[in-house]
């Protein structure tokens, strides 16, 4: 069966390619990247290998949240170009067999949009009831303890009306209210207006999100055993009631039609921010829900044999047989793992790309992790995050994941001619497009070698896989016709049950020793073995 076809779409064994548009290139020297720059690198892309390109959010917006604050959803933000910039880079992108995701916002809108202006108007306003409003306390106060995602109280007061409307994020970005009827038309609507052009799917922002609690009760505090853990502990509470209530398989049920009317069919990829396998599976419905959603465990797990395998194990054995796992490491949220995973050890970096690029099913990657690009810290002086800065509590900024694409060593990485960009430029001379294509050992061309086996082994397919050591530093595995032994400690590990062809390696001399003999595995070391 041919990669794409009903049985095998073709994201099953895909990656797809997370490209910030904002940071990668900038073609008409505003300091901000662009659609023509995505379009004018698009080469870049397939020279890589990927499958398929996300692209972050692209509509208009007044960016309090960098384009998750979206003003309309038909549009392109004038930042990025046009709509006919876009319906080019559809084209030109599907031209090379590199289909387009854009990003969907659902659970929210910018407090800009013409619906939310409406709703602000007065209690009988006709889009009132598309947000989530609710009276004060009985003792005066917002309406419950619910807490936005800068730690502070999630309801704002509207003096006009004398409600309180819910934001679970900025002030900026009012919360939609998905029990109404209208919320579901107009997003069916948004939904087809950009299949109808030839875009392949959505990335569903807060996709755990958009239902509230009808009776809207307190969130209860997090369980001591679960203090600090990214996807549970909500600044001392856990999110039972301001997200995550079942209503939303509805929404994807109704999608997963809609994307079904096309040919091929539209592919919705959810930001599914939940820690228990079975939420995670759940979202896969009975293969009528998302077709893939983000596996937020492997990304937060630490960088050990145990802990990564542990998670791979746990997803496989818990999601819907024939559904596709997605894993991922870096974003614009949770930063680079290149400096999250590897403390920006090159010699790691390597042996995770490794390990991404042969697990099975969808792999995504973030703009820049072919090169292994590291966080920057960017000086509070031109930090551009609000989120980061509004909160009073401890939270990793995120501009530091989000710096311009390093395309050459030149003081501002080939990324701009205007005087600066929008966020500071990293270490361009360490890692840069230009020098490791030019050099046949850089991360880039072994990023690129490691796609090209698994598009030639493990694409076009969810590949079997079967977990055959976790032994001390040591994670082996059998995907496909492919063996993949890690080695995720410091020091040297040998494998006696290793068999087959060394077909790639991500540095060093890990040789194996006669028939059937042992792998001798260096620090941070991986293999590919066929056979
Ligand atoms: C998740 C997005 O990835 C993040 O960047 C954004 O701030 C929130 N959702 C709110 O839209």
């Amino acid at each position: 069966m041919e990669p794409g076809s009903a049985q095998h779409p073709w994201w099953h064994g895909a990656v797809l390619y997370q490209l910030y548009v904002r940071s990668w290139l900038d073609t008409d020297a505003d300091g901000y990247g662009d659609l023509r720059g995505v379009i004018s690198r698009l080469d870049h892309l397939e020279w890589l290998g990927v499958d398929g390109i996300w692209l972050s959010p692209t509509m208009p917006s007044p960016d309090t949240d960098w384009g998750y604050d979206v003003s309309d959803y038909l549009g392109v933000h004038p930042d990025y170009g046009t709509l006919a910039d876009l319906d080019e880079l559809i084209a030109q992108a599907g031209a090379r067999g590199l289909p387009i995701l854009l990003d969907l916002v659902p659970n929210h809108t910018s407090s800009q949009h013409a619906w939310f202006i409406d709703a602000v108007s007065g209690r009988d306003a006709a889009h009132r009831d598309y947000y989530v409003w609710a009276d004060p306390a009985p003792g005066g106060g917002p309406p419950n303890n619910w807490l936005d995602a800068t730690g502070h109280g999630a309801w704002t007061l509207d003096e006009r009306s004398g409600q309180y409307y819910l934001h679970n994020f900025l002030v900026t970005q009012p919360d939609l209210n998905w029990w109404a009827p209208a919320v579901h038309e107009e997003f069916a609507r948004v939904l087809e207006f950009w299949f109808d052009r030839g875009v392949a799917g959505f990335r569903i922002d807060v996709a755990h999100g958009l239902y509230k609690d009808a009776q809207l009760r307190d969130n209860p505090p997090v369980e001591p055993e679960d203090r600090g853990d990214p996807l549970v502990d909500h600044f001392g509470q856990q999110q039972i009631y301001n997200a995550n209530q079942p209503q939303v398989h509805g929404v994807y049920r109704d999608w997963r039609k809609i994307a079904g009317q096309y040919a091929p069919e539209r592919v919705l990829l959810g930001e599914t921010w939940v820690r228990d396998p079975a939420q995670l599976a759940a979202f896969y419905g009975r293969g009528d829900e998302l077709q893939l959603a983000f596996n937020f465990p492997f990304v937060f797990a630490g960088f050990s044999a145990a802990e990564l395998a542990g998670v791979v194990r746990r997803t496989l054995e818990t999601i819907p047989a024939g559904s596709c796992p997605v894993w991922m490491a870096s974003n614009h949220d949770v930063g680079r793992f290149p400096s999250r995973w590897c403390g920006d050890d090159d010699q790691q970096t390597r042996l995770a790309l490794l390990l991404l690029a042969t697990l099975p099913g969808a792999v995504v990657l973030y703009y820049g992790d072919e090169i292994g690009m590291v966080d920057v810290a960017v000086p509070p002086a031109l930090a551009r995050d609000e989120m980061t800065q509004a909160t009073d509590r401890p939270r990793t900024d995120r501009d530091r994941g989000r710096t311009p694409m390093q395309w050459d060593s030149s003081p501002l990485a080939g990324f701009t001619t205007a005087a600066r960009p929008w966020l500071p430029v990293g270490d361009a001379a360490a890692r840069n497009v230009a020098g490791q294509r030019a050099d046949p050992g850089s991360t880039l061309n072994l990023c690129r070698d490691l796609l090209a086996l698994r598009r030639a082994g493990l694409s076009g397919a969810i590949a079997p896989y079967r977990e055959l050591t976790v032994d001390g530093g040591l994670w082996a595995y059998r995907v496909g016709d492919l063996t993949v032994a890690a080695n995720l400690s410091a020091a040297p590990a040998r494998w006696a049950g290793a068999t087959g062809q060394i077909v790639l390696r991500t540095g060093g001399d890990a040789a194996l020793a006669g028939d059937g003999g042992a792998l001798t595995l260096g620090p941070w070391q991986g293999v590919v073995l066929r056979g």
